[in-house]
Parts: structure tokens; C-alpha cells; sequence
């Protein structure tokens, strides 16, 4: 057997560990998931308890595998705590529990999927799941082989099995259609080929093998079935308490008014003699009128279209009414028909002409020579005509609905499929009175049980062979010598029955019986009432066969043998049935059936061929085994009935198949396996082994203290003889776990952190990089950017002379933009800032002089708004001021800026006598002045005032000297810093004593209101050099002007008056 086989990783899964539970407790303690969460109990403490409280999970671990009680005690107790499936190794025993269990949940699926097998409970589906994975990993075929007894749950399992792979595989929208048709194949298959018997309210009453194919992505993309042997013989008759198949039933109860019309059927099951003789048609477990929706909702998913219901509809209503087609004997003693109405509707259904179809019935047609004779049927003969009627077209239209099904599921695409076939056929079989159904189904039951027995001797011996460890011969029943009973050619059962069946003269079922008794005679397995020993002859009537099976004697009755095995249908119906109209029935009955002139096979030989068929399809795949045993003959929950499962046990072949596991070693697995679990239970295996994993595990089995009988050490794996030994191991290792867990979780969280750390700051370089990046880029950007408008800029400033482009217009249009913008940062403030205007390019020269303008005249404008009307007096004085002396003198710019007062003597600090003596001219403007005498320039402090009239210099009370505006000539000062002012006097008058030399501080201010108030501007003048003044009496006199350190006036030594003033540098 190859190392990866579905047996060899089974093996290996025999001590299963499932996560957060203890592995001891999943190891050697069954749990089902459901149980696991009844029994919160089951924790690490308990473990060892609970071991033996709810039994093994494996038996091969069953430390006395030898003892049949135990392994019922093992069972029982499984089996109470509903724990309903138990592992022989590969093999998957399910106890029939007849209640509902929380175990095939959406849930439990997931929790198989894809788990590798021995981690978790025994379930179906971690059969299904592994034979799934292996078929993937090694694409190779598989099968799984349901077998029991009949009501043991074989047909529950093989659905189990097929709803988990329509959840478990993958599947597209175009997959879905074919999953779907597969699951919907059932109900329609259960409908028209299950029925109520003793045994089984939903008992299989045919063979079912079903390829399910996957592509190479483990996609369920087809399917196939092949169907065995329909009991067809149950269409005319039913034992007391069984029923016909379920299809009448459901038809008749579900139907509606208008479908039940159209078939002329009344809705009542008591009605037709073919569902009314087993007096149950109704039966609590089942719901006809459910059933009908289901099927009728599966029928469609399979796609039946609508001609095909019409017509399968019709089939089956025309059974119903040919089983109320009744005869009578007529003088003759011929049957004739009673009442034509059910034949009517028969022929309607069928669309076969009514009166052939009489005919048919009530006549035989002889062919002699080239004539044909028509011989009357006695009543016998026309019931069974009718009857062998009813069953062809139920048992070919059955036929064609698997075919019809089979179309529905192919697969058109030509790739490599690999597949796995779910057989789920009739199990073993014992009634009241056995005919030859249960004789072709225990036949059937004997060949599977042979074929299990070649394969699994097979695969052990194959895998000792592989390992290269010696092999220990066992003892087992080999039901060989009963197949060969049955089989064997010329001389088997069925080739005497044949030869009765196909041999001219009277066979009967009698002499079928004295040919058995004549040529089995001294066979082990075989008893009549003629060759029993005398207490078994009371067991046996006259008309019986006993055949010992492998699964316990069973007694047939003779009786229908012969006509069952023929299964003769007359010429003449056939050829009716072959000119309907009824698509499916035309189709059932096709013309080469009537034109052969060979003899049909008979039905045990078409059935002896089929199984042979079967066992080849079978031996090519890599086989799965589920084992249904039924707890108790009353379909009772929770009721384990001893005695019927000991049986069970004893000829399913449990107890071999134990032992053949067991032959050496009770528990084997691969060296890594091993290794990988156990290694903390050696120093030096712990925590890596380094070399070869045999290596280790001799390293560790040594350490462990493995006496050399308790092991074998293989090619791949070790062997271990006895359960104890690998117990023991458990028990050490479970120990050990716990310090190790403590020690790995320290590690574990240390190692968490780092990581942690290490992803943190591997982000944050990640997340420095990318913002570098970014910002690049941005930089690379703007800097492309920056070169193309350089670029632009200096070739908009190279073309700026030349002709509008649009490079150089964009240029200007910046140099424009430019300018204006600094321009309107930068305006000069006030009217007499004339620097700040800033310069413009070329371009804008115009534009910049209409702007400056613009702008001044604003300012000016803004300005001139702004006055106060003093202020404007003052500058108008300024104004006359400018024209006076600006460019001339030197001492005028430091004037300018100091304003100028109404006057600069209020009215009284003027003497009142003073003042009274020139009041009345009105005092214009006063100020005070040094007047400087016209001989000896003595200083004299004295008040200069202008009236309305004149200049008065007053001198206290006195009024030193009176000058009328017109004897005032003019007034004369010096280029220079000085202050001195000469008032020039007409000499015409006496009383005047001449000119006046004065010196004003406010001298400019003092000249500017006397030229205002004399309205004479030009009389003022500034001179350079010295400046004459005249005396009273034509004398003259001189005033010299010049710079120095500082100011001062004397009397020069030539009689002139000296003024001396700083010297001003900028004028
Ligand atoms: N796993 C199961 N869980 C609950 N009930 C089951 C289970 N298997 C079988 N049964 C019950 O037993 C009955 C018979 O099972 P079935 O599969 O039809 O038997 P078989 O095909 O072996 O004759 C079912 O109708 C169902 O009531
Ligand atoms: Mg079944």
C-alpha cells in the first residue's frame, strides 16, 4: 500500500487531537462535536475518566480486540452518550440512533473541512472530507462502500456524505445546476424506488451507485448512477404492513383535484387494489403530501420538462388503474373483463388502443408456422399477464428515470475526471418469508462483503509488504465458498435455476428445488427440508431452501423463482406497449425487444453480471468503508438492543476486520507523525531533531523505554503492538504539555513583541520613504515648472523689442504686472517726495509719466482738500516769502519751515500810551526789534509796529519815529545769514530823521507781512556787499556784511556798521 494511501494517513490519524481539547480526551476518549458540548466535563482531568466512560474513538486501540463483548461494551457506551460513529481504522461504524442529532449542522461541516482526519471525532464527514482530499492530493478514484442491513441508515449516510460535498467543494454559478440536480436526484430516486417494508419505512428497494466527478480543482462537475435490480415484484404485491413505493402514495395524496382528474384517480389510497394489500398506505413516519411537493420540485430542478411529467404521470396512474382491471371467468372458463372503465383509462394513459390492449390481456397469440393463433387466458393467466404488465412498465420507466437522471448530470467536458462512487445498496435482508428479491439481495450483500475482504486483506497486507515488516497471517471467515454457491458456473443456484427456467417441459418451482437438493447436496452452507438432519428439518418446510450467509441462515421459499427469474412478459404486449403513444413508455419498449428472436437473460444472471460489473468498477478505486449497524428492530431512540447488534457486529465482519488491523500492531503511524507529537517526551529530540526522522523516533522510543517485542520500526513508520505502550506515551506526553505550554507561550509573547516591533518600525521607514518621495517629486515639479517659466521669461526678454509673440507677450504682460504691482507698493507719500517714484521698464515709460502725474495731482488734490484755511493763509505768506527771498539769502531755507505768527506782540505788551497813539490805524503786525543808531549804531531794543498806515517803532510810552506807507521807499537786507533790515525813508519830509537799520529776528516773517500789508512786493530787495543809508541832511552811511565764528554788529574803524553772521553753508 502507498505510503500516502487514505488507509495509511487514517492510520496515522488513529489518535486524533482536536484543538482546545485535551488530546488525550480526543485521543482515546470518543467525542462526537455535539456530545463534546453536552459533556462540558470532558476537560484535561477528566480525561483519563471520560477514557473509559464514553469508550474509544478507534478500535483498534480496544486493548482486548479479540473480545466481542467488548467491543459491544464499547459501542454500547458510545452509543448512549450518542456518540453514534466509531473508527476500526479506516473503516467508519454508524450506530442507527432513530432521532435526530445536532451533528450535521452547517457548523460540523466547517468544522471537517479540510481537517486533517485525526484531529477531530469520528464523523461521516471526516470520511467523506479525507476520501475527498486524498482523491485531490493523489487523483486517484475513490469509493465509499455503505453497507448494513436493511434500515441500518445506509441511504441517511450516503446523503450525509453527498450534502457535505454540495456545501465542502467548490463551486461556480454552472456547477451549482449540477450539484443541485444531484441532491434534487434523490428525492425523485427515493420517491419511485423506496418503499415501506418491515424493516425500514424508507427502505432502498434498489441497488444505488453513484459516481460523483470532480475536476482537477476538486469541482463536483457530473455524475453518474447506476441502479440494480428494482424489487419490482412489490408494484403488484405487498406483504401485510409494507407499501408499494412511495410515487402511488404521494401521487394519489398530493396530487391536485385537476392532475388527479386528468388521470382518472380518486384521491384515496383504498381504492386500488396495488396500494390497498399491505393495509398501511398511511404510516406516521412518512408525509405523502410533502413528499409529492419535494419530488415534484426535484423533478423539475433535474429537468424534466413538462412532456416528460405529463407522460411519467401517466405511467404511473395507469399501474393504479391496471391494478383494478378485474377478470372474470365465462362459461368456457376464459377470462373475460369485468367493467371496461379501468381499461379505458389504462389505454388513455398509455394512448394504446383500448381494444388491442383487451386483447392483449385476456389472449395469447401462438405463433404457428407462418399463422398466428389467438388462445384464450384463463383468469389466472390474464392476472398475471396484467400483473407482469404492471411491473415491466414500472420497472422500465424506472429505468429510463435513472437514465433521464443520468442525461441531466453528465458532464460534456472531455478532461480527466477523477471521481468518488457512493454505493449504497440493499443490505442484507430476513422477512417472515424470503423469495427471490431477498435472494438476489443477500447474494448481492455476500459479493460486497467478499470484496471487502480482498480489499482490506489486500491493503494490510500490502502496507506490511511496503514497510517491509513480515506478515502475520489471520484468521478470518472468507464467505468465498457462499458466493461460489450461488454463482459458480453449471453448478451454482443461479445456473440451476436458469436451466430449469430456460428448459423445455414442465419446470416448476419444485423441480427447481429437487435440482438445487440433487446437485448441493454435501454443501456446508446449503440445507433443504430433504438433506436437514432432523432437528433442523422442523425449522424447514417442503417448499424451502436455507442458504447459511455470511450475515446468518436464511430460509427461502421456492415459490415465484422460477416465473421471477424469467420475468416473462408476452409477445404480443410488448408489441402494444411498443405503439404507444406515451413517449416514455414507446421508449421503454423499444421494437428490437419484440423482433429479437433470442431469449432475454434471465434476471438473476443479468443480475449476477451487473454485481460482477459492479466489483470490477469497485476494485479499480482506493476503497472507503462505512459500516451501519441498527440498534433495534422497533426504531426506537436510545434503545440498544444487544443481542441485534451483536449480530450485526458478528456478520458484518467486524470482529475480522479488528483483527486484521490488529494482526501485529495495533497502531502505526509515520515516523514524522510520531516524531512531531511526541519529541518533548526526549532531551534530545527536543525541540528540533535535526536528522532523519527514524533516527529520532529510535532515539525517542529508547528514552521512552520501548521493549523491542512492544515495536517495529518500518520503512516509514513505526509499528506499536499493544494500545497500552501508545497510552502510556499519551499519558507522559499529556503530562508534559503543560510545562511546555508555559515555557512556549514566555517564547511565544517575547517573540510577538519583537515582531511587533520590527512591523512598526519597518512602517515607519516605509512611511518616511513615501513622504521623501513625495516630497521630491513635489521639489522635481516645481523645479520643471521654475525652469520652464525662466525659460520663457528670458526668451519673452530677448524678443521684448521685437513683434507681439506670445512668449515676449507673456513677458511684457509680466514686466507690466510687475511694475504696477512694485508701483503700488511703493508710492511716494507725500507731494514733495520726488524720489521714491519707481522707474518703469520701457514698455511702460508713458504710462508711468501719465500714472506720476495722475498721482501727484491726487496727492495734491488730497492734500489741498486736507487745508485748514490758516494753513493756507500761512502758505500763501510762504508763498510771497519764496518769491521774496528764495535764492537769494542765505538764511531763508532755514525760515521756511518755521511758521509765521498773526504777530509776535499781543496788544498788551504794547505801552497803552503807545498803543492809544496808533490804535486807531489798527495794528497789522508787531514784532520786536534791535534798532541800531545812524551815527554810532548803538543798540536799541525797541516794538516794530505796521498799522493800517505806517511802520511805528515804538519805545515804551513813546513813539520814536512814525513812517507812512508812502514815504517808505523800499527796504534793503543782505544776501547773508544776518537778520539786519534798512527801512529806506523819504528824505522829503523834515520831520523825518532817515533811514532805519534794524535787526529782526523774525525778519522774514516781519518783511513778508509788511510787503502784504503794503501790497509792494518788489520794494523789498536783498543785496550783496555793503548797502548805503541815508541820514537827515543828505548824509549817508554804510552797513558791511560778512561770515564769521559768530554773530556780532560794531562800528567799523571806517564809520561802517559791521555785521557779522555765521556763515550758512547750502543755499
Ligand atoms: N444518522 C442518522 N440519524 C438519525 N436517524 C437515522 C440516521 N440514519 C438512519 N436513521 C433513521 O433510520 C431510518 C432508516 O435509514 P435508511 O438510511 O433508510 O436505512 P437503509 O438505507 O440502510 O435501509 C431513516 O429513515 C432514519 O429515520
Ligand atoms: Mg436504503
Amino acid at each position: 500500500m502507498s505510503e500516502r494511501s487514505p488507509r495509511g494517513v487514517f492510520q496515522e490519524g488513529a489518535i486524533p487531537c482536536q484543538p482546545g481539547i485535551s488530546c488525550k480526551e480526543s485521543t482515546l476518549v470518543g467525542t462526537q462535536p455535539g456530545a463534546e458540548l453536552r459533556n462540558p466535563k470532558l476537560d484535561l482531568e477528566g480525561a483519563l475518566i471520560a477514557r473509559d466512560r464514553v469508550g474509544i474513538q478507534d478500535f483498534v486501540l480496544l486493548d482486548a480486540f479479540t473480545s466481542e463483548n467488548a467491543f459491544l461494551d464499547n459501542l454500547r457506551k458510545r452509543f448512549t452518550e450518542d456518540l453514534i460513529y466509531t473508527y476500526i481504522g479506516t473503516l467508519l461504524v454508524s450506530v442507527n440512533p432513530y432521532k435526530e442529532l445536532d451533528i450535521y449542522s452547517r457548523k460540523q461541516m466547517d468544522y471537517y473541512m479540510g481537517v486533517n482526519f485525526f484531529e477531530l471525532p469520528p464523523h461521516i464527514y471526516a470520511l467523506a472530507d479525507n476520501a475527498y482530499h486524498t482523491m485531490l492530493t493523489e487523483y486517484n478514484n475513490h469509493f465509499i462502500l455503505i453497507s448494513g442491513e436493511s434500515g441500518a441508515g445506509k441511504t441517511e449516510a450516503s446523503k450525509k456524505i453527498l450534502q457535505y460535498y454540495a456545501v465542502s467543494c467548490p463551486s461556480s454559478a454552472i456547477l451549482d445546476t449540477v450539484r443541485d440536480r444531484m441532491l434534487m436526484s434523490n428525492p425523485v430516486l427515493e420517491a419511485f424506488g423506496n418503499a415501506k417494508t418491515l424493516k425500514n419505512d424508507n427502505s432502498s428497494r434498489f441497488g444505488k451507485y453513484m459516481d460523483i466527478q470532480f475536476d482537477s480543482e476538486g469541482e463536483a462537475v457530473g455524475g453518474h448512477i447506476l441502479s440494480y435490480l428494482l424489487e419490482k415484484s412489490r408494484v403488484v404485491h405487498q406483504n401485510h404492513g409494507e407499501r408499494n413505493f412511495h410515487v402511488f402514495y404521494q401521487l394519489v395524496e398530493g396530487g391536485d383535484e385537476d392532475l388527479l382528474r386528468q388521470l382518472g384517480l380518486e384521491k384515496n389510497c383504498q381504492h386500488y387494489r396495488y396500494l390497498a394489500q399491505g393495509e398501511c398506505s398511511t404510516v406516521s413516519s412518512i408525509n405523502d403530501k410533502n413528499d409529492w411537493k419535494t419530488m415534484r420540485n426535484a423533478l423539475a430542478v433535474v429537468d424534466f420538462d413538462k412532456s416528460d411529467i405529463e407522460h411519467l404521470f401517466g405511467i404511473i396512474a395507469s399501474v393504479l388503474h391496471l391494478g383494478n382491471v378485474h377478470f372474470e371467468p365465462d362459461v368456457f372458463g376464459n377470462a373475460t373483463l369485468l367493467g371496461h372503465a379501468e381499461l379505458r383509462w389504462v389505454s388513455k394513459l398509455l394512448s394504446v388502443n383500448v381494444q388491442v390492449l383487451q386483447e392483449a390481456l385476456t389472449f395469447r397469440k401462438i405463433e404457428a408456422k407462418s399463422d398466428e393463433v389467438l388462445s384464450p387466458f384463463s383468469v389466472d393467466n390474464a392476472n398475471y399477464a396484467r400483473d407482469a404488465l404492471a411491473k415491466a412498465i414500472y420497472g422500465r420507466t424506472f429505468n429510463w428515470l435513472v437514465n433521464r437522471i443520468n442525461q441531466s448530470l453528465e458532464n460534456q467536458d472531455s478532461s480527466r475526471k477523477t471521481v468518488i462512487g457512493l454505493l449504497d445498496i440493499y443490505g442484507f435482508e430476513v422477512f417472515h418469508l424470503n423469495s427471490f428479491e431477498q435472494f438476489c439481495i443477500n447474494y448481492c450483500n455476500e459479493k460486497l462483503q467478499q470484496l471487502f475482504i480482498q480489499l482490506t486483506l489486500k491493503a494490510e497486507q500490502e502496507e506490511y509488504e511496503a514497510e517491509g515488516i513480515g506478515w502475520e497471517p489471520v484468521q478470518f471467515f472468507n464467505n468465498k465458498i457462499i458466493c461460489d454457491l450461488v454463482e459458480e458456473k453449471h453448478r451454482g443456484i443461479i445456473a440451476v435455476l436458469d436451466e430449469e427456467c430456460l428448459r423445455p417441459g414442465d419446470a416448476t418451482d419444485i423441480t427447481f428445488l429437487e435440482k438445487l437438493e440433487e446437485k448441493m447436496e454435501h454443501h456446508p452452507h446449503f440445507v433443504t427440508h430433504m438433506l436437514a438432519d432432523k432437528s433442523t428439518r422442523r425449522t424447514l418446510e417442503r417448499g424451502d431452501f436455507r442458504l447459511l450467509h455470511y450475515a446468518g441462515e436464511v430460509t427461502y421459499c421456492v415459490v415465484g423463482f422460477i416465473d421471477k427469474n424469467n420475468d416473462l412478459l408476452y409477445r404480443n404486449i410488448k408489441e402494444v406497449m411498443h405503439n404507444s403513444k406515451n413517449s416514455i413508455v414507446r421508449e421503454c419498449f423499444p421494437s428490437t425487444e419484440t423482433e429479437s428472436r433470442r431469449r432475454p437473460e434471465t434476471v438473476a444472471t443479468q443480475f449476477k453480471n451487473s454485481l460482477q460489473k459492479l466489483a470490477d468498477i469497485l476494485m479499480a478505486k482506493e476503497a472507503w468503508y462505512v459500516r451501519c449497524l441498527k440498534s433495534n428492530e422497533t426504531k426506537k431512540s436510545g434503545h440498544f438492543d444487544d443481542m441485534l447488534v451483536r449480530h450485526q457486529v458478528k456478520y458484518l465482519g467486524l470482529m475480522e476486520h479488528l483483527r486484521v488491523r490488529r494482526a501485529g500492531f495495533a497502531y502505526r503511524r509515520r515516523y514524522e507523525v510520531f516524531l512531531k507529537r511526541y519529541k518533548p517526551l526526549c532531551p534530545e529530540t527536543w525541540p528540533h531533531w535535526r536528522g532523519v526522522p527514524a533516527d529520532g523516533v529510535a532515539i525517542l522510543v529508547e528514552h521512552l523505554g520501548y521493549k523491542p517485542d512492544e515495536y517495529k520500526m518500518g520503512r516509514t513508520k513505526i509499528f506499536i503492538r499493544h494500545p497500552r505502550t501508545l497510552f502510556a506515551t499519551e499519558d507522559a506526553y499529556e503530562r508534559c504539555k503543560h510545562e511546555l505550554a508555559s515555557k512556549i507561550q514566555a517564547k511565544y509573547k517575547g517573540y510577538r513583541t519583537r515582531g511587533e516591533f520590527k512591523k512598526q518600525k519597518e512602517a515607519a521607514t516605509k512611511i518616511e520613504n513615501c513622504w521623501r518621495g513625495a516630497q521630491a517629486r513635489k521639489e522635481r515639479e516645481r523645479r520643471a515648472w521654475a525652469v520652464k517659466v525662466i525659460k520663457k521669461f528670458i526668451k519673452g526678454y530677448m524678443t521684448r523689442g521685437e513683434a507681439k509673440t506670445t512668449d515676449n507677450s507673456e513677458y511684457l504682460a509680466f514686466v507690466r504686472q510687475n511694475y504696477l504691482n512694485r508701483l503700488k507698493q511703493n508710492l511716494p507719500k507725500t507731494v514733495l517726495d520726488k524720489t521714491t517714484w519707481q522707474t518703469p521698464p520701457p514698455v511702460l515709460t508713458e504710462t508711468s509719466e501719465i500714472l506720476r502725474v495722475l498721482h501727484y495731482r491726487l496727492m495734491v488734490r488730497k492734500y489741498v482738500r486736507g487745508i485748514t484755511p490758516q494753513r493756507k493763509a500761512q502758505l500763501t505768506l510762504k508763498g510771497i516769502t519764496s518769491a521774496i527771498f528764495k535764492g537769494k539769502k542765505d538764511s531763508y531755507p532755514a525760515s521756511v519751515a518755521v511758521p509765521f505768527v498773526e504777530t509776535r506782540i499781543a496788544e498788551d505788551d504794547i505801552n497803552i500810551r503807545a498803543l492809544q497813539m496808533i490804535k486807531q490805524e489798527r495794528i497789522k503786525y508787531s514784532v520786536p526789534v534791535i534798532k541800531y543808531d545812524r551815527k554810532g549804531f548803538k543798540p536799541r531794543p525797541r516794538q516794530l509796529i505796521f498799522t493800517q498806515a505806517a511802520v511805528h517803532l515804538v519805545e515804551e510810552a513813546k513813539l520814536k519815529q512814525r513812517v507812512p506807507y508812502n514815504a517808505l521807499k523800499g527796504v534793503t537786507c543782505s544776501n547773508l545769514g544776518d537778520c539786519i533790515m534798512i527801512f529806506h525813508v523819504s528824505c522829503d519830509d523834515p520831520k523825518q530823521k532817515g533811514d532805519m537799520i534794524m535787526e529782526c529776528d523774525h525778519l522774514f516773517e516781519a518783511l513778508t507781512k509788511l510787503s502784504v500789508i503794503t501790497n509792494k512786493q518788489d520794494s523789498i530787495k536783498v543785496q550783496q556787499g555793503s548797502i548805503k543809508f541815508e541820514m537827515q541832511g543828505g548824509k549817508e552811511g554804510f552797513v558791511d556784511f560778512s561770515t564769521g565764528q559768530e554773530r556780532m554788529c560794531y562800528k567799523e574803524k571806517n564809520g561802517h556798521l559791521m555785521v557779522v553772521s555765521p556763515r550758512i553753508r547750502a543755499r
